[in-house]
This record gives C-alpha cells, structure tokens and sequence, in this order.
C-alpha cells in the first residue's frame, strides 16, 4: 500500500477512528499526542493511504512518534561503543511509539522505515549515534529485531539500532 507521512494535524487526520488494538497506544493518539507535541516533548508522524474515500478527515493507517534521549554507557554493547570516551552518555533518538491500525496489516515496516530515515536525516544537524526503542512485548521486540534492533545490557525490553545500521539500509 502506498503511504504518505506528515506530521500529526488534528483538523486534517481522523484520530479518532484510529484502532492498532492496544487500547493505550489508541488513547495517546487520540488524546495525548497532539498536546505533547505542543509542549515539544515529542513529535507525532502519521501514515496516511495515498487514496482514501472520507472527504473531510484523512484516515490514520499507523503512526510513531520521536523524541531526543540518550543511553548510558554502560546499557550499549561493549562492540557498540568502541572508541567512545566512558565519561559520554550515548546520543540516541527515541521511538517512544509506533503502531499501525489493525485495518491496514503490513505497514508496521514502512512505518518503522520512515521513523529510521526521518532519524537520519536529523543526524546531518545533530549528533545521533543510535535509535532507541521500548518494545512492549516479545511480538514488538521480533519486529524491531528483525530489521537489526539489539537488546540493551541492562533493559532487555529496551531495542537498540547504531546510526551506522541505517545508513547501510537502502532508502
Ligand atoms: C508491531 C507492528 C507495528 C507490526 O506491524 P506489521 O504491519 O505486522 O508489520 P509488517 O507486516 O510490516 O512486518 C514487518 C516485518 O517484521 C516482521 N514481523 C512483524 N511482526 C513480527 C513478529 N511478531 N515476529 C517476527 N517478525 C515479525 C514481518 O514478518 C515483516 O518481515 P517481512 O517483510 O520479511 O515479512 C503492529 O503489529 C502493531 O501496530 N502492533 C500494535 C502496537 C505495537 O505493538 N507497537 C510496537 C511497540 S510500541
């Protein structure tokens, strides 16, 4: 399915129809995200299909949000850090969510790919050595794992991409 990006506007994008089957990542969208965009404490991107029947709101297939973070020395994998000085907390951007209506299967990885990309794109202004994500099961931990993701030393539910990964993945 062919989708388009863009940043989460309430008057153009149908929230509330939105359903990815866990109620609680259903409730930030609805509710939450477009206020924390406002105090900058993340930003909101939502898939939308390139063709769709509702006239007024664009349909929601999935969405991620980003955010700045940054990991501990010691949580990334000692062949991870090579060359880094120990006194560093480690520069990541965060994928706090991501998820993708249940109407629209198969589109967890192009989502997942523009979160990456969009990430890259950050790192051309500032230092990004790597994308940290929560994965809140064992299902979320495959899909993450699957495009190269590694478990961190001390959170094994936190996921952990080098920078270097994405810039060797085909745009
Ligand atoms: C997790 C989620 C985004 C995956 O979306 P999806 O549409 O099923 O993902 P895709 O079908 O595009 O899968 C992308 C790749 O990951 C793989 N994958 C997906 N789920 C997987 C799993 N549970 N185990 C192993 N691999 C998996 C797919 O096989 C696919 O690889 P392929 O292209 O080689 O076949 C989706 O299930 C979802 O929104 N779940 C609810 C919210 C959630 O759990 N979010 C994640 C953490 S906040």
């Amino acid at each position: 399915m062919e989708l388009i990006f863009e940043k989460l506007d309430k008057a153009k994008h149908n929230r509330d129809d939105f359903d990815c089957g866990v109620p609680v990542l259903n409730h930030f969208i609805q509710t939450r995200a477009n206020k924390e965009m406002k105090q900058h404490l993340n930003s909101t991107f939502v898939a939308v299909p390139s063709i769709f029947n509702h006239p007024q709101l664009k349909p929601i297939a999935g969405y991620y949000t980003l955010s700045m973070s940054a990991l501990a020395f010691v949580s990334v994998p000692e062949n991870l850090k090579r060359h880094i000085p120990p006194s560093y907390p480690i520069p990541t951007a965060r994928i706090g969510r991501l998820a993708r209506d249940i109407r629209y299967p198969r589109i967890g990885g192009q989502i997942l790919r523009d979160a990456l990309f969009r990430i890259l794109d950050q790192n051309r202004n500032i230092g990004i050595y790597g994308v940290q994500v929560d994965a809140k099961d064992e299902t979320a931990k495959k899909f993450y794992q699957k495009y190269g993701f590694i478990e961190l030393l001390d959170a094994h539910e936190q996921l952990f991409l080098p920078i270097k990964t994405i810039l060797q993945m085909n745009p």
